[in-house]
């Protein structure tokens, strides 16, 4: 393995400048071959990351890909705890994310200290956690699940099992609807998932009559209300390639919109609108954002890609005591949604 400059693990990723003429995609492809490496990727990393990635999928696929592969390396080109969660599970391979600084609001809404006390002021209660949280909160945690099982997971539970759901309070607010739970909810959200705006997908929708509107359950439930198909990204994904419809307005992160044009190139697909921010810049100018794009999926780039490959860093690493706790809730989802 090469040498890494301090400068760059101070950093924690590795941006270093390559020649112009390099074809990144075919070098990335002929390392992975050569080092006996996957990459896998989230749909809302950038499409050329997605593109060059043996594996695209959601946060479900990825960690059941995890359980399986019998590569050396794993490459998530993803956030931290997509990270963390290939490492849980495999803790023997290597594991690297291109920007160890690629965290999730979600997983930070939920802090494990605060959590662990949230956790035993309901000694009674079984805790589940979306899989969107960090280590630490999964070792507390019963059954770790994703947008795409949580429904299946609940329901194998016996009706009267009082549960803790955290940290999204969006998708357990979803779940609650459509299972008649009164699971206990931690007040966690993503900031991308609840910037959506509900008047603006209401205009588009009547520019669009046609068009299906597509959520995902992380958004706010004024928003879930005005879906045609609430999913995951690979149930939302689906919809669109199975639908007869021509027009789709989107609601989750942008990323997703690449693999769903590549899918279906001759049908439309409209990110659905955020709500304007309310920041301003120093001079009082409105700040003008990509609000439904993730910035931490987005801080994954081929050329991060590239130098990790390469330097086969940054490595994610979890604590031994913490992985032990944290295997089994993630063993008990993969149990549970098969
Ligand atoms: P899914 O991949 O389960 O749809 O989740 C979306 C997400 O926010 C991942 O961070
Ligand atoms: Fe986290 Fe939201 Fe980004 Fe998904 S979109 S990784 S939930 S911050």
């Amino acid at each position: 393995m090469l040498h890494v400059d301090k400068k760059w693990k101070d950093l924690g990723f590795i941006d270093e400048a390559l020649p112009e003429d390099i074809d990144l995609a075919s070098e990335i492809r002929r390392m992975a071959k050569e080092k006996n490496a996957v990459i896998m990727a989230h749909y809302y990393t950038d499409g050329g990351v997605q593109d060059v990635a043996d594996f695209i999928g959601d946060s479900l696929a990825l960690a059941q890909k995890a359980a399986q592969t019998d590569a050396d390396i794993i490459v998530m080109c993803g956030v931290h705890f997509m990270g963390e969660t290939n490492k849980i599970l495999c803790p023997e391979k290597k594991v690297l994310v291109p920007d160890l600084n690629a965290s999730c609001s979600l997983a930070e809404s939920c802090d494990a200290t605060a959590f662990k006390e949230f956790v035993e002021a309901h000694p009674d209660h079984t805790v589940i956690s979306y899989v969107n949280t960090t280590a630490a909160t999964k070792a507390l945690t019963d059954i770790v699940v994703t947008s795409g099982n949580a429904r299946k997971i609940v329901d194998q539970l016996p009706k009267d099992e009082k549960i803790i759901f955290g940290p999204d309070q969006n998708l357990g607010g979803y779940i609650n609807s459509i299972t008649g739970r009164e699971m206990l909810l931690w007040h966690g959200a993503c900031h991308v998932h609840e910037r959506f705006s509900t008047e603006k997908i209401i205009a588009m929708k009547g520019e669009h009559p046609g068009a299906k509107v597509l959520v995902h359950p992380e958004c706010r439930g004024a928003v879930v209300k005005l879906a045609d198909k609430v999913g995951s990204t690979a149930a939302l994904l689906q919809y669109s390639k199975e639908s007869d419809a021509t027009e789709f307005i989107v609601a989750t992160e942008s990323g997703i919109l690449h693999e769903m044009q590549k899918a279906c190139p001759d049908k439309t697909f409209l990110p659905a609108p955020p709500e304007v921010s309310e920041q301003t810049d120093k001079e009082g100018r409105p700040v003008t954002c990509a609000c439904n794009e993730c910035n931490f999926m987005k801080l994954i780039t081929l050329r991060k890609l590239y130098n990790c490959l390469k330097y086969e860093w940054p490595t994610v690493e979890v604590d031994a005591e913490v992985a032990r706790l944290a295997i089994r809730p993630i063993n008990r989802m993969l149990e549970m949604s098969k």
